[in-house]
């Protein structure tokens, strides 16, 4: 299954990527991790990049769209994947039909912005492998202590409140857009995200027709 994961910043769609990718053993590809990880290693793409992150702000669509062409080429992406943070605008989307990718399914999590704000004050992530945690909703064994590869758990920089309200807005004017834009082919799906990972997990499995 070739499945893409809308929702604004912070709306659960990388937790719900693991589950899905756990449940259906195809991986969850995230431009958001991997653009992540070229700042923390410094790379041309990085410092390209950066800027744009720390302000909430989109990274351009040429940038985006390049490593994600070579992310889907790689062998573990050939029985299927799941787009967690692409496509983000409708030059995305786009880009995605001329490349002759075939997209199954479109699914939405929705959660009105006042919850998203909350979430977002909770949320730690590990300096080392990414792995994201909340303080409340999901959080690790040891305090502030990675359950996979045990580094420390951290605060994303673009957490910050006044950057989630940023990224909230561009979601707004940038992203949301492809709700249309995939309301048209009739492959969009939509979740309400709930207030425990397993409650939304659920309903995700079911929107999908996979067993839970
Ligand atoms: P990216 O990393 O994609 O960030 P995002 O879309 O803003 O999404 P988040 O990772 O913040 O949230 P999420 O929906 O995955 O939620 P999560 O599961 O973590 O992108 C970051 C930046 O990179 C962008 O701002 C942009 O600059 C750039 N970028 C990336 N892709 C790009 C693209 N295609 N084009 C251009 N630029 C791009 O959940 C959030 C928190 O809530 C967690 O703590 C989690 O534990 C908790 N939680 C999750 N579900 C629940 C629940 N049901 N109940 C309670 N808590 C929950």
């Amino acid at each position: 299954m070739n499945l893409i994961l809308l929702g604004a910043p912070g709306a659960g769609k990388g937790t719900q990527a693991e589950a899905i990718s756990a449940k259906l053993g195809i991986p969850q590809i995230s431009t958001g991790n991997m653009l992540r990880e070229a700042v923390k290693n410094g790379t041309a793409l990085g410092l390209q990049a950066k800027e744009a992150m720390d302000s909430g702000a989109l990274v351009s669509d040429e940038i985006v769209i390049g490593i994600l062409k070579d992310r889907i080429a790689e062998p573990d992406a050939a029985k299927g994947f799941i787009l967690d943070g692409f496509p983000r605008t409708v030059a995305q989307a786009e880009a995605l039909d001329t490349m002759g990718v075939n997209i199954d399914k479109v699914l939405e999590i929705y959660v009105p912005d006042e919850r998203i704000c909350a979430r977002m004050s909770g949320r730690r992530v590990c300096e080392a492998c990414g792995a994201s945690y909340h303080i409340e909703y999901k959080p690790t064994a040891v305090e502030d202590v990675c359950d996979k590869c045990g580094a420390k758990t951290v605060q994303r920089a673009d957490d910050a409140p006044e950057t989630v309200l940023s990224r909230l807005a561009v979601y707004r004017e940038k992203t949301a857009p492809l709700k249309e834009f995939y309301g048209k082919t009739g492959k969009l799906l939509t979740v309400e995200g709930q207030e425990e990972v397993a409650d939304t997990t659920k309903l995700v499995f079911e929107a999908l027709g996979v067993n839970d």
